[in-house]
């Protein structure tokens, strides 16, 4: 019987398996590698964009500072042509504030001749110019100084040297409010466009003087400059020197990029700053998480089809096996009638063809040996009785008799067909025995009777090599065993006696008893059925015999005499001398 949807166990048959394993090395290792390598070109992308776009910040946070320490630079020109700065040169002292004036410098001091004169602020001490920078104010230059204290915050100072043309000098001196530069303080830094770089999160800003200090840092860098910067910071003397950076900072790896730039039309005996403008790896790669879950969901997609359609072939592939195998299991039991119907227009449909077809031809065989070994036994039995004119259709009438009584006991086909052959076959070992002895009408003497009773030895001895008739062998041996233990060969008693061949002796006591023999003549069938009966339980079996009755009973059409024998059944008596 074709069977019909998906069973979980067709995914454990060793051709499941097989197609799932190819369905899924072919489905899934594609989109895998696809996967995969889709993955790293994005992540690729992402860094990159990422990268151009801090290096686009640091150019405009290089220039915006550029610009504002121009803007200083034009304060303090712009204070030191003021009145203030002048009447401090006068040396007057109760100048008016122009505090108010000052938006980029958080503090003025006038220095003269070893002498400082704060004029706004808390400016007291300056640093002590070297002479290149004292050239460079002589030559109209600005100087830019980096003031570092232990214990405070760097200051950044701008001087510029004062020259009258009364002949008075000397050098002010000017302190930058750094968030003027880079509006670091805040949370974002300011470029040169104006537009506000957002330092939130784990991006980073900072500004480093000519030896790599933090001049001022905002956003995530303040704490990734606290375990120190990048070692792939590298400091060119070449202007407007760029490269990247990467580095590992609190446990996360962080890139950037970094920008130096001169500061061109100031003296600056510390050297270049640096601009760097950094980001977490984390927040440069963040969108490939949804690129990561469309991947996954991919791959789970992949996944169910694969295996759906891999159930669906399985399932194509199963049923004709299914089929196919219970149609070789019904051969192998013989029944050849068996007929696979398979419709899946491939190579299976033709495979059942074929099949069916050998079905057909190994039946038409089987059913012609059948009959040749039935015709073959029947002959045998034929050839038997023929020995001798007393036994003339013996055979063939105890084998219609034993199957009579064996039907009645309710017995299987098997044990029938068995009995049939047996029937057939019991006498054959009368071959061995002269017909000098089968035909004597006076009685035996022990040696005729020896030989008469080894025609059950000689007949299993006869049966022996045919393989197929070994299971008639205990009937032909033991159909001449009694109940009560004195048959022969073996003097079985009872139920160790076969079954079987204690049906068969019964049918065959019956036509010997029928039968005429050269000592006697044959008994009717009611004194015949009688006489058995009398026997039952000590020669023959009594559920045998009560068989036998019935099945007789009801085949004469019941006479009073046949009546009678029923109720004295199990009543033994000595056996009388039957035929053998
Ligand atoms: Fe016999």
């Amino acid at each position: 019987m074709r069977q019909r949807g998906f069973r979980l166990e067709h995914f454990r048959t060793k051709l499941g398996r097989k197609i799932v394993s190819l369905f899924l090395v072919c489905a899934l290792l594609p989109t895998g590698v696809l996967s995969f390598f889709s993955y790293q070109r994005v992540r690729i992308q992402l860094r990159d964009q990422s990268m151009e776009t801090m290096e686009t910040r640091a150019l405009n946070a290089q220039m915006g500072a550029l610009e504002r320490l121009q803007s200083v630079e034009s304060e303090l020109i712009l204070m030191a042509a003021s009145p203030m700065v002048d009447q401090a040169l006068a040396g007057k002292r109760d100048t008016p504030s122009q505090a108010n004036r000052l938006r980029r410098l958080s503090a003025l001091t006038l220095f003269t001749e070893g002498e400082t004169t704060p004029l706004v602020g808390d400016l007291t001490v300056v640093p002590q110019l070297s002479p290149q920078t004292l050239v460079d104010l002589d030559r109209g230059r600005t100087a830019l100084e980096v003031v570092r204290r232990a214990g405070a915050r760097q200051e950044l100072l701008m001087a510029r040297a004062l020259d009258r043309d009364d002949g008075r000098s000397g050098v002010l001196w000017g302190r930058i409010v750094a968030d003027s530069l880079w509006s670091t303080a805040q949370v974002y830094a300011i470029d040169i466009t104006g537009d506000e770089i957002d330092l939130q999160d784990d991006k980073g800003f900072c500004v480093l003087d000519g030896a790599l200090q933090p001049l001022d840092c905002a956003g995530a860098m303040v704490s990734w400059t606290d375990d120190g910067l990048p070692e792939s910071i590298n400091i060119s003397d070449d202007s407007y020197y760029k490269g990247s950076f990467s580095w590992v900072s609190g446990g996360e790896r962080f890139a950037g990029q970094y920008r130096v730039f001169p500061l061109s039309g100031f003296s600056s005996e510390g050297g270049n700053w640096t601009v760097l403008v950094g980001r977490g790896e984390r927040g440069i790669i963040e969108p490939l998480t949804d690129f990561r879950r469309m991947l996954l969901s991919i791959f789970v997609l992949t996944l169910a089809v694969v295996l759906g359609l891999s159930a669906h072939r399985i399932r194509q592939i199963m049923e004709p096996l299914a089929a196919l195998r219970s149609g070789t299991q019904r051969i192998a039991a013989n029944d050849f009638a068996a007929r696979v119907n398979i419709s899946s227009g491939d190579e299976f449909e033709e495979l059942a063809t074929s099949f069916n077809d050998m079905a057909s031809q190994v039946g038409s065989l089987v059913e012609d040996l059948e009959e040749l070994s039935w015709s073959t036994i029947t002959t045998l039995a034929r050839t038997i009785d023929a020995k001798s004119p007393w036994t003339a259709g013996h055979s063939e009438r105890v084998t219609t008799m034993a199957i009579r009584i064996g039907r009645e006991l309710g017995l299987p086909e098997k044990d029938l067909e068995r009995l049939h052959r047996g029937g057939l076959l019991h006498d054959i070992g009368k071959i061995g025995v002269p017909a000098s002895i089968i035909d004597k009408e006076g009685p035996l003497t022990d040696s005729e009777w020896q030989k008469m009773r080894d025609h059950v030895t000689i007949g299993a001895r006869i049966l022996e090599p045919l393989t197929p008739l070994a299971d008639v062998i205990p009937i032909v041996l033991y159909h001449h065993e009694r109940w009560d233990g004195k048959g022969y060969p073996d003097g079985l008693a009872g139920t160790d006696i076969p079954w079987l061949a204690r049906i068969l002796c019964v049918a065959d006591t019956y036509d010997a008893m029928r039968s005429d023999r050269p000592y006697r003549t044959g008994l009717g069938p009611d004194e015949t059925l009688e006489e058995i009966a009398m026997c039952s339980g000590s020669q023959f079996d009594a559920d045998a015999v009560l068989a036998f009755v019935d099945c007789q009973v009801r085949a004469e059409k019941e006479t009073p005499a046949l009546e009678s024998v029923g109720s004295r059944l199990g009543a033994p008596r000595d056996s009388w001398r039957t035929a053998f």
